[in-house]
């Protein structure tokens, strides 16, 4: 690999209008302390919504005055990494009062033999997991749409993995088999299965679990049917197969056009120029807000507090 060495620490920068100082870091003792939280959001469905969610939990973490690591393990399309690039730019062009994560792009390694290349991304994936926990509060970690061995590994070694799922029976048949007129349950998926197994793999290891979110993404005000049919349907699998259910984002023109501007939806209210935020802005904004606080970060008693 690869790994390329991490770059200057991000700046405290607390949220001047945010509620949410009041998160603690969950404490994980390492071998030098308490140890960073790992955020990972996967699923292995493409579209589903994953950079935007990474890029949105990563800066309401860093507003709300934590120190955040950011790893994007989708090198192909590098969505999360470009998002960030456009946000260094816009941060150096126009002065924009920017938090950064400190980030790091994982590219996987070429070798032509394809355990040697599973074993080495895996050893760098933990050299550099190892390095940010013990710098940072929290760890969020961007997968690309499809299974891969080191997607797979730094799974078990998540704390918390966010599922983002589009609002369609499609997207549920993907963690399990559930028809749509009876909500009866057939075959559980490849991914719930890789999350079952990566569950296992970490409980052996260290005796830690995985809290799995799933998130609907992309709620449509328009069809009330498929909503009240998919929030019953997406209920049900929670029981099943283990995972909780968290509130979603709504389909908002504004999530698209964040990108170019390395901006998320908690920047336009602290950012020059953005002008005043519209009802959409806000409504989306308190979505965000509610899924960090969903995440069950709050951790009464765990050390460093970062903000008063
Ligand atoms: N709530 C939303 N409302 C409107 N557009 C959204 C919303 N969430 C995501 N999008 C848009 O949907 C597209 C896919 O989102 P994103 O890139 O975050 O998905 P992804 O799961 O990371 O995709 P991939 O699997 O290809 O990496 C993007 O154009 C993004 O701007
Ligand atoms: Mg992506």
């Amino acid at each position: 690999m690869t790994a390329p060495s991490l770059p200057g620490r991000s700046r405290m920068q607390p949220d001047h209008h945010g509620e949410q100082h009041v998160l603690h870091p969950t404490a994980h003792e390492g071998p030098t302390g308490p140890r960073a939280t790992v955020i990972l959001v996967g699923n292995e469905k493409g579209g589903t919504g994953k950079s935007t969610v990474a890029m949105h939990v990563a800066v309401g973490l860093l507003r709300s005055g934590f120190e955040v690591g950011s790893i994007d393990l989708d090198s192909r399309q590098a969505t999360l990494s470009r998002h960030i690039a456009n946000r260094h730019v816009m941060k150096e062009r126009d002065g924009a009062d920017l938090p950064m994560p400190r980030h790091v792009t994982f590219t996987a390694s070429d070798h032509v033999s394809r355990d040697e290349a599973e074993r080495t991304d895996i050893e760098a994936f933990d050299a550099l997991l190892s390095e940010l926990a013990d710098t940072v509060d929290f760890i969020v970690i961007d997968t690309p749409g499809a299974d891969t061995p080191v997607t797979r590994h730094a799974l078990s070694r998540a704390d918390k993995l966010i599922t983002p799922i589009n609002d369609s029976f499609v997207d549920l048949d993907l963690l399990m088999e559930v028809s749509g007129s009876t909500h009866e349950t057939g075959r559980i998926s490849l991914f719930a299965e890789q999350v079952w197994e990566q569950r296992k793999q970490r409980a052996a290891r260290d005796g830690g679990s995985i809290d799995w979110l799933v998130m609907r993404n992309r709620l449509s005000s328009l069809n009330a049917r498929n909503k009240v049919a998919m929030f019953e349907a997406v209920q049900g699998l929670a029981r099943r197969i283990g995972f909780r259910v968290v509130p979603g984002f709504a389909e908002r023109v504004i999530f698209r056009e964040l990108f170019p501007r390395g901006l998320t939806i908690l920047d336009m209210f602290e950012t020059e120029g953005t002008g005043p935020p519209t009802t959409s802005q806000i409504a989306a904004r308190q979505e965000v807000r509610t899924l960090i606080m969903a995440l069950g970060l709050r951790h009464p008693g765990a050390a460093r507090q970062k903000v008063a």
